[in-house]
């Protein structure tokens, strides 16, 4: 039988427990595959979400009579471009249809023959490796895209995107959970310490 999850927002925990309590409870945290989810938890969560940067969600469920924190997603307000026409170079995945679909949620613009498309980015998510068969990645993300229909259901939209790194094991996932290459991103240069390569595979998903 699956376990019980509940997901609480950072800020509520901040305003319930204060900040020293919600620190120590983000301790807990660990996540050996990728430095800059770990470290995101731990240095910049409170600081992004007291900002609005980013609002961070955490994901607990009972564990020998305690809730333990067993993942997180963190959500921001982002937007991406995406060529209007098709480009037979690129590797991105797009079909006529959802190139369809993004039309009608973007603007063009004209002088770049560009889709601009506002759209919730799941800019972090990530398993607590400390308890690591408390949850599947694919519940996770699934959470993660409930919370953005939550938000769409308030205030129109449909497509949810993210940004992950070249790697095999990542694609699968996200494809697996419905999202489609769409392009790629080069690497700012404060982001290079905690990522690999040079840049990020950018994945989009049109939410049901
Ligand atoms: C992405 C994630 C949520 C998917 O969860 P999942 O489908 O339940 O998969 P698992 O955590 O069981 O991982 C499966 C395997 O991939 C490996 N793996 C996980 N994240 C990886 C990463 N970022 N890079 C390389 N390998 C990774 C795991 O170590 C595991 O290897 P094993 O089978 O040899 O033990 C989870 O793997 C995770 O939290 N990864 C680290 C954070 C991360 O990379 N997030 C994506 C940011 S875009």
């Amino acid at each position: 039988m699956l376990p019980h999850y509940t997901v609480l927002k950072l800020s509520d925990l901040l305003s319930t427990h204060g900040e020293d309590v919600t620190r120590q409870i983000l301790s807990t945290f660990y996540s050996p595959n990728n430095k800059d989810v770990d470290n995101f938890i731990k240095e910049k969560a409170i600081i992004f979400d007291e900002q609005s940067f980013a609002k961070v969600h955490l994901v607990f469920t009972q564990y020998k009579g305690t809730q333990v924190l067993v993942g997180y997603y963190a959500l921001a307000n982002k937007s991406f471009v995406i060529k209007a026409g098709v480009n037979k170079t690129s590797t991105a995945k797009i079909s006529q249809s959802l190139r369809k679909r993004i039309a009608r949620f973007a603007c063009l613009d004209k002088d770049t023959n560009q889709f601009i498309v506002t759209a919730p980015l799941i800019g972090q998510l990530g398993k607590n490796y400390n308890f690591k068969d408390l949850i599947t990645g694919d519940i996770l993300l699934e959470y993660a895209c409930d919370t953005v229909r939550e938000v769409q259901s308030l205030t129109g939209g449909k497509f949810v995107y993210l940004e992950c790194e070249d790697k095999p094991f990542l694609i699968d996932f996200y494809t697996r959970n419905g999202f489609v290459n769409f392009g790629k991103r080069y690497l700012e240069y404060d982001e290079k310490d905690d990522l690999s390569g040079t840049y990020l595979i950018q994945m989009l998903k049109y939410l049901k």
